[in-house]
């Protein structure tokens, strides 16, 4: 008789393997291999096959798909979306724990089901009576809104099957189950057996579906990275839940961009775009020793924001560095810098740095305003209030050109701000004095 195969897979990323590992070889999470039944080995092997097409056509005889979007009646949500939903696709949100992924979906399926489209809000997680207490709260009572309380797939298939809905809400995927598979709900292969049906019904039935996923600690969606993969549109929630201000990122989109955010304000009454979005990510008094200014983009828009830095002498050997909403890597390099041009004994220092308002900072221009921060921490003296720091610091010590200086200076003089140290000179002329600083080890002046 054959030896029966064996297949393990990794419950983190879904990397198979005929041995048991203790640690995953692909993502490094340890003790995630489980092994495999037939009938999962059998799904998933479905999966992998159900993209090849068998037949292939020039692509100068193959009409293109019209993309029709609908607006979700919230600016911020349709400008992450690259324009609105496109009926028939899939789009996964992610977010940490009550950072608001149901309230900001269960006021867009009332926004959509007020404009006439008939919706079904599906909560593995709370029961209609906990939704309806939301609804309540932020005003989604809506004849057109529906709500289920299913873990089962086959039962929300069957209810979405029985009506015509255009929209369906899945909270969350981690809690939905498939009949066809025995392993628990959230594991590798429910998760993806379950998003391969959703995807399919999505396309075959033009339904528009929203799936809601939870994320570990690291920052991916809990479990799968494969689901990344296999839905159109990937947005992440990012923020601070003990503080007001979200933001929404596109980290895929299969129809649009996404150079664009969403930013969004906790409310009573709900997740509302941010309608003053500039003055919300920075303190408006005057600036405490280890606080810098500087202006970053996010997407289109200039964002004033604030680095906050904490240099204090270390008791060990090796000192520590932390950054929040700045990588790490790059804080390390500053801080080398700093030691080598301006001989600063920072190895003796631990050195915290921190993003206001839970952004993110994706781009190098913060770079002066972080070596600013921290100057400022280790003398112990506060910058100028009417000052703002651009640019990005190389591996010599230049001080190298930003993107949009000029959008990012009017962005700054809007909200009051006299002073900018900049790398270059800007094009047009500006409201603010600008000072150009070149060097790293010149910036010691403006302190
Ligand atoms: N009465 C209220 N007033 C203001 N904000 C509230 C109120 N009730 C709840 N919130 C906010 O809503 C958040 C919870 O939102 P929501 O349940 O949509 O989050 P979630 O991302 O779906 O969480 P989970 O991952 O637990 O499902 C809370 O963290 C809180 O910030
Ligand atoms: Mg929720």
């Amino acid at each position: 008789m054959a030896k029966k195969r064996r297949v393990y897979e990794c419950q983190a990323c879904g990397f198979k393997s005929s041995k048991w590992m203790g640690k995953c070889t692909n993502c490094g999470v340890w003790d995630s291999f489980l092994e495999l039944s037939d009938e999962q080995i059998e799904i998933s092997k479905k999966i992998e096959n159900s993209s090849k097409n068998p037949k292939a056509y020039p692509i100068t005889k193959i009409k293109e798909d019209k993309i029709e979007r609908f607006s979700t009646f919230d600016t911020e949500l349709d400008l992450v979306l690259g324009g609105g939903i496109v009926p028939g696709s899939l789009v996964l949100i992610g977010g940490s724990p009550g950072v608001g992924k149901s309230t900001l979906l269960l006021k867009m399926c009332a926004n959509l089901a007020k404009n006439g489209k008939k919706v079904l809000y599906v909560s593995a997680e709370e029961s209609q009576g906990q939704i309806k207490l939301r609804a309540n709260r932020i005003e989604a009572n809506e004849d057109n809104l529906y709500l289920l309380s299913e873990i089962k797939l086959e039962n929300i298939l069957v209810e979405l099957s029985n009506q015509n809905y255009e929209l369906l809400v899945i909270d969350s995927i981690q809690t939905i189950y498939t009949e066809e598979i025995t392993s628990a709900p959230g594991t590798v292969s429910q998760v993806r057996a379950v998003t391969f049906e959703l995807m399919r019904v999505a396309k075959s039935t033009k339904t528009s579906i929203f799936i809601i996923g939870h994320i570990t600690k690291d920052g991916s969606i809990a479990g799968p990275r494969v689901l990344e993969h296999m839905v159109d549109t990937v947005l992440y929630f990012e923020g601070d839940s003990s503080k007001d201000i979200r933001i929404l990122r596109g980290f895929k989109n299969r129809f649009g961009s996404i150079s664009e955010v969403g930013i969004f304000e906790m409310t009573k009454v709900g997740l509302v775009s941010a309608k003053d979005i500039s003055g919300k990510f920075f303190s408006k008094k005057k600036r405490q020793a280890g606080s810098a200014i500087t202006v970053v983009m996010e997407g289109s828009r200039p964002l004033v924001i604030e680095v906050q830095a904490l240099v204090s002498e270390s008791g060990y050997a090796n000192p520590k560095r932390s950054a929040t909403g700045f990588d790490s890597n790059r804080l390390t390099m500053l801080l080398a810098l700093l030691e080598k041009k301006l001989e600063l004994p920072f190895n003796q220092y631990d050195v915290f740095v921190n993003i206001s308002g839970g952004i993110k900072i994706g781009e190098t221009a913060a770079d002066l305003a972080v070596i600013a921060a921290i100057l400022s921490s280790f003398r112990n003296r506060p910058l100028n209030s009417e000052t703002i720091f651009l640019g990005e610091v190389g591996l010599t010590g230049d001080i190298r050109e930003v993107q949009m200086l000029d959008n990012r200076l009017k962005e700054a003089a809007s909200q009051g701000f006299k002073k900018a140290i900049v790398p270059s000179k800007p094009i047009e002329n500006n409201l603010l004095k600008c000072f150009v600083v070149d060097e790293v080890s010149k910036i010691i002046e403006w302190m």
